[in-house]
């Protein structure tokens, strides 16, 4: 997706070969116009799905998310990574390990909104490991749902998380990969180029 490259090329800041800060846009402060090209393009992506919801995980999903929504005409569900107040009864949960932070966290969705009536699109800002989008799958399987596909805002091509997942079969649709972060430089995978 030209705009979002375009965008990353400009705002984004290479805070080691690994890691790719975008907190002026997607992180932190979110540019609605261009979570809104997001959301359509995922939506064109998806249309022939007859995708009944979304979902996706707390924080930096929901934007995303709720313009993809918005455009194919679904609710859009965010699974959280903290005990809730009032999300305390019928849980569909998964274990989330996090490389980064050498933890594990315990992400969790009401099953009063996921059926196995549903066909969710899961939608996430970043794919690195693959760890919050197998989780996801997790909470999706174990709702008895079925799943289209994972669409992802950027992906980081040079960790597993893409390979792990399109190995099982399931379908991501990457808006961006990123090849490479060296000497402070963002490189794209060329397909998504165009
Ligand atoms: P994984 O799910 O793919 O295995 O990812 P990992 O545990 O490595 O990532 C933990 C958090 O860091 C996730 O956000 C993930 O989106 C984010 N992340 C991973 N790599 C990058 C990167 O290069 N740049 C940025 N900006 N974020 C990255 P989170 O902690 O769940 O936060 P949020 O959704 O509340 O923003
Ligand atoms: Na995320
Ligand atoms: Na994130």
């Amino acid at each position: 997706m030209k705009l979002l490259q375009e965008k990353i090329q400009k705002e984004g800041i290479v805070l080691s070969e690994e890691v790719l800060k975008v907190d002026s846009f997607l992180n932190h402060q979110v540019d609605p116009h261009l979570m809104q090209a997001i959301g359509m393009e995922f939506a064109e992506r998806f249309r022939a799905d007859n995708i009944t919801k979304i979902l996706t995980i707390e924080s930096s999903g929901i934007a995303p998310s709720v313009m993809a929504g918005l455009e194919l005409g679904v609710p859009v569900i965010f699974a959280r990574k903290r005990a809730s107040l009032t999300l305390n009864n019928n849980l569909l949960s998964a274990e989330v390990k996090s490389f980064t932070k050498k933890e594990t966290n315990t992400i969790s969705v009401s099953g009063d909104f996921i059926s196995s009536g549903d066909k969710l699109l899961i939608i996430d800002d970043f794919l690195a490991n693959g760890q919050a989008a197998l989780g996801l799958l997790d909470i999706a399987e174990k709702a008895g749902a079925e799943v289209a596909g994972i669409g992802i805002v950027i992906e980081k091509g040079f960790q597993q998380g893409g390979r792990l997942l399109r190995d099982r079969g399931v379908r991501v649709e990457s808006l961006a990969i990123v090849d490479g972060l060296q000497d402070g430089r963002v490189t794209f995978r060329k397909e998504e180029n165009t």
